[in-house]
């Protein structure tokens, strides 16, 4: 069955994302398959809002939890390893924390995987207690998330904590 996502593109961001959230809960309800879950996640992000480059996730290796491993994405070939406490990505793991960096060259530290990639949010996934890994969102404008993408975004990633 073709899911055809529902949303205008004149919308505003927080419209968006109103819409966005329900319409994801139905396109993931049917599946149990994890990887293609999250997968089509990545795709609905990148495709809903302007100015997006890399939308993806970094999982805590199972084998070695001080690391997060690439996971689906959308977007150029990324890096496959950061260390927790390294980048914005580990960043976020170590602190537990939602980061938005208006200016990736003023982050120091920051991970470069596409130089094209001006300004970046980075949301923690935890279940009991536990660091799952991370969803990595880039765009190449600056200043591209605010307060609006925090909360959103931590709400889908709390919709979706039970496929993890
Ligand atoms: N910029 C990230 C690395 C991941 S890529 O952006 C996809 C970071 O500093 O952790």
């Amino acid at each position: 069955m073709a899911f055809e996502l529902k949303i205008n593109n004149k919308l505003s961001k927080e419209e968006k994302y109103n819409l966005l959230l329900p319409q994801i809960n139905a396109l993931i309800e049917d599946e149990k398959n994890f990887i293609a879950n999250i997968a089509n996640i990545t795709s609905v992000l990148k495709y809903t809002f302007d100015n997006l480059l890399w939308v993806g996730f970094y999982f805590t290796d199972r084998n070695n939890p001080d690391e997060l491993v690439l996971g689906p994405f959308q977007g150029r070939v990324a890096c496959t390893r950061i260390a927790v406490g390294k980048g914005v990505c580990g960043t976020s793991a170590k602190k537990r924390e939602t980061i938005i960096v208006d200016d990736v060259d003023k982050f120091p530290g920051h991970i470069v995987c596409d130089s094209l990639s001006k300004s970046e949010i980075v949301v923690p996934i935890i279940k009991n207690n536990t660091v799952s890994g991370v969803l990595d969102i880039d765009s190449d404008v600056l200043n591209n998330f605010d307060e609006t993408d925090k909360i959103h975004l931590e709400k889908l990633i709390n919709n979706i904590l039970h496929l993890f």
